[in-house]
């Protein structure tokens, strides 16, 4: 019997990618337990989601610590104790003490939406329309103390389109990123792709560029 990796997700809102784990865990697609969800934000969506399907939801307010550091400390300390193996990033929307995430490097992946190394930070779509951009996308990267800044595992693309808006543009980007979200954490928890260093390997070999999402959802 093989023993099933631990996933524990963070968000901060809506909680879409959540759910989309969630589901893709109970259509047999993800061969996961997800072990909680973890907020800081007590207003987000995603907790609802979570306890509805059943999943430990904790929230914990940045506004009760002292400082950034000690706020970080202690919602990893919390995910500490549901044992992940893989800590999901899931529209989590701080920017996490650099001692913090060192401590789980190569044991947390975060989803961001655009092509890195384009547009880390905020507002992606808008800046990649402004920049006339041929093609936009989202990736799934090893978190790193630089903000989304880690080694890309994968990514899903799509063209921009005349007249889209940041709105249009994330609104079909983002089916995309919860495929993408899934094969990536497949793969992960699998321990089919790892950081080793600085880089990400798949199968003992390290990646010369992202995998990319194909039609039928696969990672290539
Ligand atoms: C996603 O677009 C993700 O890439 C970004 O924030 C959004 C989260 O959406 N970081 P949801 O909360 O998973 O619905």
């Amino acid at each position: 019997m093989t023993v099933r990796r631990r996933v524990v997700v963070f968000a901060s809102g809506r909680g879409s990618n959540f759910a989309a784990l969630v589901q893709a865990q109970r259509r047999g697609e993800l061969p996961v337990d997800i072990a909680g969800l973890l907020c800081d934000k007590a207003a987000a969506p995603a907790l609802a989601l979570a306890r509805a399907a059943g999943i430990e939801a904790v929230a914990l307010s940045p506004r009760d610590y002292a400082s950034r550091e000690d706020f970080d400390r202690a919602m990893f300390a919390r995910a500490a104790r549901l044992a992940p193996d893989l800590i999901v990033l899931a529209g989590y929307m701080r920017i996490i003490a650099p001692a913090v995430v060192e401590a789980w490097r190569g044991r947390m992946i975060n989803i961001h939406p655009s092509l890195l190394p384009k547009y880390p930070g905020l507002h992606t779509h808008q800046r990649a329309i402004d920049a006339g951009d041929a093609e936009h996308g989202s990736s799934v990267h090893f978190v790193t103390a630089e903000l989304d800044g880690g080694p890309v595992i994968a990514q899903a693309g799509l063209p921009i389109l005349p007249g889209d808006t940041a709105e249009t543009l994330a609104a079909r980007l983002l089916p995309l990123e919860h495929r993408l979200l899934v094969a990536t954490t497949r793969l992960v928890a699998d321990g089919e792709a790892a950081l080793a260093g600085d880089q990400v390997v798949r199968g003992g070999q390290a990646l010369a560029a992202p995998l990319h999402l194909d039609a039928n959802g696969n990672l290539a």
